[in-house]
């Protein structure tokens, strides 16, 4: 017989932490089962808020996992760079795990980093639920911005304009940098190209957001590439206005969770400029295949959806 589920009796609060993005959610116990009102809540505040965040949950995998569940599915921990062993949901976010992926910096811009999770893929993961355990006592901040305020704050003939546009993604080195040998075979292990609407609808919310993954989206389809490069850096650069953004101070047990549907997000570099150890694990869910707003759906170019990591497992 099963045990009966004992559920958390505390009153879950909302804190926001910006005018647009990111909110503090206090009041659960994250490692134990989340009563139906508390996934509610939460979910609520994660479609609000598009990043919500909590303070002094010290998760194992398992509990990571479990949490995780709760929302969606667990994909895969990287369909490219792969997981955690032992944990095919976990992928670990340490310090230097780019280190052998590209030499050298490249081409630094203001939005150089910013990327939305995984968009080379035809159904990016519709969320990811990130977990601090080791963190510098200073610097290592993660931030987020709002793709929905961004898409409402351009002008109304441009959001017209971009309504009609589709994007090419895919991974491959940043501008002006020289990908590995490393990097070039994983990527040609598992090729992921895919072409998404520059504007998304949001399936749960109905709002339009500009899905322009800096990290990911090389091209727009149709353009010359002077007119996608000129057009892209504008967007690109509207995009992460800082009155859009969040910027968040991790602590050991801090779990960010974010719809990867209306964010973009960038990882800290100053981190390299210190010699403290930063250690993250991830966990995605799976994502459905984003639609714009003329009601076609994104396209694979290469490469398979991204599923479960059960699915892999039994396969
Ligand atoms: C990520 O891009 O998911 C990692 C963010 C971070 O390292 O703060």
């Amino acid at each position: 017989m099963n045990a009966a589920v004992q559920y958390q009796t505390d009153a879950i609060a909302i804190h926001p932490l910006s005018a647009h993005t990111g909110a503090e959610i206090t009041g659960v116990d994250l490692s134990l089962p989340l009563h139906p009102t508390q996934i509610e809540s939460i979910r609520a505040a994660l479609l609000q808020w598009k990043v919500v965040f909590f303070r002094e949950q010290f998760l194992s995998h398992e509990q990571h996992i479990a949490f995780a569940r709760q929302f969606g599915d667990p994909t895969v921990g990287h369909p490219v760079f792969g997981s955690e062993a032992g944990h095919p949901e976990i992928y670990s976010i340490s310090k230097h795990r780019k280190a052998t992926r590209f030499d050298g910096p490249g081409l630094v811009r203001p939005w150089t980093g910013w990327h939305t999770d995984v968009t080379a893929a035809v159904n990016p993961p519709f969320a990811s639920i990130l977990r601090g355990v080791t963190i510098p006592p200073y610097g290592g901040d993660t931030q987020w911005t709002n793709l929905v305020t961004a898409y409402q704050k351009l002008s109304e003939p441009l959001r017209r304009f971009v309504d009609t546009l589709r994007g090419v993604h895919e991974f491959a080195a940043p501008a002006g940098v020289q990908a590995s040998a490393e990097f070039e075979q994983a990527v040609r292990q598992t090729t992921l190209v895919s072409e998404h609407p520059l504007v998304r609808v949001h399936p749960e919310t109905g709002e339009a957001a500009l899905y322009v993954s800096p990290g990911f989206l090389k091209r727009i389809v149709g353009f010359t590439p002077r007119e996608s490069q000129a057009l892209l850096e504008l967007l690109w650069e509207h995009v992460t206005r800082p009155e859009f953004t969040v910027r968040f101070k991790w602590e050991a047990g801090s779990v960010a969770f974010w719809d990867n549907r209306a964010t973009a997000h960038l990882a800290p570099t100053d981190i390299f400029d210190l010699d403290f150890d930063r250690q993250l694990y991830r966990v995605t869910l799976v994502g459905d295949i984003p639609v714009g707003p003329d009601g076609v759906a994104s396209r694979s170019i290469a490469g398979n959806p991204v599923g479960a990591a059960h699915a892999l497992a039994v396969n």
